[in-house]
């Protein structure tokens, strides 16, 4: 891999040891995929921001390199366990590791945006620009919608990237790599987390190419969400909406239907339980329109006994709807920032969660010990008001 002097320096511990750690793993990275060279990067999203996630390990690891290193480019976080501002249901410990984590990556330079939505909260990438983000499903957001390129950094890959603030050049930043494999030909009107949820599992780590369907920009956040969770997409197309659809030829790909029916065996299998004590919103975190609209439907409403509401999005989209929250809140539900309901510590209060996002009921099982339900947004309103 060719260095500039700069670079050989910084190996040779010329600037410190915490830029020669990173150059390091940069480098054994960039010998494992051959890359030729570092490129500069544009921004960074480092996930390993929970506490729930990271461990003792992970926080004695963050902060001794905080002492060593600062961020080189703009660098946001990855939701935390909790609400930075408020208590919930985390303990007291967990409060108390969960800021010297956030503490500890803001020491390096490291916004505490606490999002998976940074292209939400202030950071939206224009297209072709190289990032080194790690929350898979702002990964696929900006390789697909934004047509950004990233490939799917590991917490430690991006914090060092950021360090640095240079990536090896390979993968998902070249752009002929950046060609759909496989054609998915959806025949009937399907919520896109479910399709998500059904092709990231058949697809692996391949990039899909839609035909047939016709989301929104939150219906593609859902959808990329999902397709990261069940499989380890990291870009999609689809016809006519993404930015790269026609940049490649798709005339040999193979074609697999995608049909009504798929989806509803998908969504009898998310179905393990029908009495959920709490419904969660927001994964990924919710946009203002998604907000707005939640808010519409309870309006007027109050709870009824039975499940309670936790609905997750970024500090900023709820700081620029204040009526909104008001009104969830009025309704009796929690509208909670820096966190989601699978980073933050669920399992201490709750056994049965449902949603209607395809990520989060893949992972809710694993992540939070719960049992899942899958229904789609009115559905689960109607369980509550
Ligand atoms: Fe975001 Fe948490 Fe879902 S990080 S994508 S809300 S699992």
């Amino acid at each position: 891999m060719h260095l500039t002097k700069e670079e050989e320096d910084i190996l040779e511990g010329e600037h410190g040891p915490g830029l020669e750690k990173a150059m390091k793993l940069l480098l054994a990275i960039g010998k494992i995929y051959d890359a030729e060279k570092l490129i500069p990067i544009e921004s960074a999203q480092v996930a390993g921001v929970s506490y729930k996630t990271m461990g003792e390990a992970g926080l004695e690891f963050v902060k001794d390199f905080s002492n060593k290193a600062e961020v080189k480019v703009r660098t946001l976080m990855n939701p935390a366990g909790m609400d930075l501002d408020r208590k919930g249901i985390e303990s007291k410990e967990f409060r108390e590791k969960q800021l010297q984590l956030v503490e500890a990556y803001r020491k390096m330079g490291i916004e505490p945006s606490c999002t998976c939505t940074p292209y939400l909260a202030g950071n939206r990438p224009k297209k072709d620009t190289h990032l080194a983000w790690s929350e898979s499903s702002a990964v696929s957001f900006a390789n697909s919608v934004l047509g950004a390129r990233t490939n799917r950094e590991g917490g430690p890959s991006a914090l060092m990237a950021a360090v640095i603030g240079k990536t090896p050049y390979y993968g998902l930043h070249i752009k002929e790599n950046r060609a759909p494999e496989v054609i998915y030909e959806v025949q009937d009107k399907v919520p896109t987390a479910l399709l998500g949820y059904l092709v990231g599992r058949d697809v692996g780590d391949k990039i899909p190419y839609f035909k047939g369907i016709s989301p929104s920009e939150d219906e593609l956040k859902t959808l990329g969400a999902a397709m990261a969770a069940t499989g380890a997409v990291a870009l999609y197309h689809v016809e006519s909406i993404t930015p790269e659809y026609d940049d490649f030829s798709t005339e040999d790909l193979e074609k697999i239907p995608v049909t009504m029916e798929d989806i509803d065996e998908v969504k009898m299998e998310l179905t393990q339980n029908n009495d959920p004590d709490v419904i969660v919103l927001g994964c990924p975190h919710l946009s203002s329109e998604e907000l707005t609209h939640i808010a519409g439907l309870l309006e007027n409403k109050h709870i009824k006994e039975g499940p309670d509401l936790l609905v997750y999005t970024s500090r900023k989209v709820k700081e620029q709807n204040p009526s909104s929250v008001k009104t969830i809140q009025n309704f009796g539900g929690k509208v909670i920032t820096d966190t989601c309901m699978v980073v933050s510590p669920l399992e201490n209060n709750y056994s049965t969660a449902a949603t209607n996002s395809g990520k989060a009921a893949a992972y809710l099982p694993k992540l939070a010990n719960q049992k899942v339900i899958y229904a789609d947004l009115e559905t689960l309103m109607e369980m509550i008001s």
